[in-house]
């Protein structure tokens, strides 16, 4: 049967606000926070609570559909062909025990493997983005009432040297993908004369989904990243390509990466997409080797 994906966006819609509640009421702190990989992969009380709130309601709305979230991960799990809700409770934790106030709920839905629903909502802001397959890209209004398509800027076109340009450095630190790293951050700011692509300025905000909202807003260029996850960047990915952009791998070579690639080039809407990101790739030192 044909899914109704306008009506899992809304039912989607009001699982956020309800995480938001969650999330905003919750005052964690870096002692109370515990750890995965690493001291720097950092998980809470909350991400678990706001997970099994989502996952119980989304089963119980949806039966028939898989789901795969950052908490209940387990190595070895793969996205199937089926309907999938792919999600993040909170993506920017380390932000959120800090209380830097850059942190979202990433709630994704890929059908074959492709995210065709999504709905990034960041609840200290109260800044709503949606998107659902071929009907466009929006930012909410905070009061709930109308909404505004993205890009929320004209797009004027593309050029690396007039770029701002998120990257992020994620938990993962160790060996050939922390030089890869720094080594393009270098490159991405040097100038002309010395190869560089003088780019206007990196940024580092801490939530890969809300990278990927600025990127579909306008107001950054382009999102580069390899390490992070599925769902990090499932429902983002699709309010990036109702919104105009396109998403390729890190690395270069690759146009059309797979959901789960970890590795990504989030580049927004705009004349001479094509060079921009050929440009780019021009600039990666190496090549990351993430699983
Ligand atoms: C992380 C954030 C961060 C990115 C990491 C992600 P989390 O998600 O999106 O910006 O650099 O790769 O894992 O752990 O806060 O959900």
């Amino acid at each position: 049967a044909d899914l109704d994906l306008p009506q899992i966006r809304d039912h989607l819609i009001t699982l956020a606000h309800r995480a938001g509640t969650m999330i905003t009421t919750a005052h964690p702190t870096t002692g109370t926070s515990g750890s995965k990989k690493n001291t720097a992969d950092l998980v809470t009380e909350t991400d678990r609570a706001v997970e099994t709130m989502i996952s119980t309601s989304l089963r119980a709305s949806y039966p028939t559909f898989a789901f795969m979230g950052e908490e209940t991960y387990a190595p070895g799990d793969t996205l199937t062909a089926s309907p999938t809700f792919i999600v993040d409770p909170i993506d920017g934790t380390t932000n959120f025990v800090h209380g830097y106030p850059y942190v979202s709920i990433s709630l994704g839905l890929a059908v074959e493997k492709v995210p065709v629903v999504g709905v990034v909502y960041n609840p200290f802001t109260r800044q709503l983005y949606s998107a659902v397959k071929g009907e466009g890209a929006y930012l909410h209004d905070t009061d709930g009432e109308g909404r505004t398509r993205l890009p929320l800027r004209n797009p004027t076109p593309l050029s690396l040297a007039n770029a701002l340009v998120a990257v992020e450095w994620g938990s993962d630190r160790h060996g050939n993908d922390l030089a890869v790293k720094s080594d393009t951050f270098r490159r991405l700011c040097a100038t002309r004369e010395e190869g560089g692509g003088m780019v206007h300025g990196l940024r580092s905000f801490g939530s890969a989904a809300l990278n990927l909202c600025a990127v579909a807003s306008g107001s950054i260029d382009a999102y580069w990243e390899a390490g992070c996850w599925a769902w990090d960047v499932c429902a983002g990915w699709v309010v990036l390509r109702e919104a105009g952009g396109v998403m390729v791998d890190a690395n270069p070579g690759n146009w059309e990466p797979r959901v789960e690639e970890r590795r990504y080039l989030a580049v927004r809407a705009g004349e001479g997409q094509r060079g921009f990101v050929e440009e780019f790739w021009s600039k990666v030192e190496g090549r990351f080797e993430v699983g």
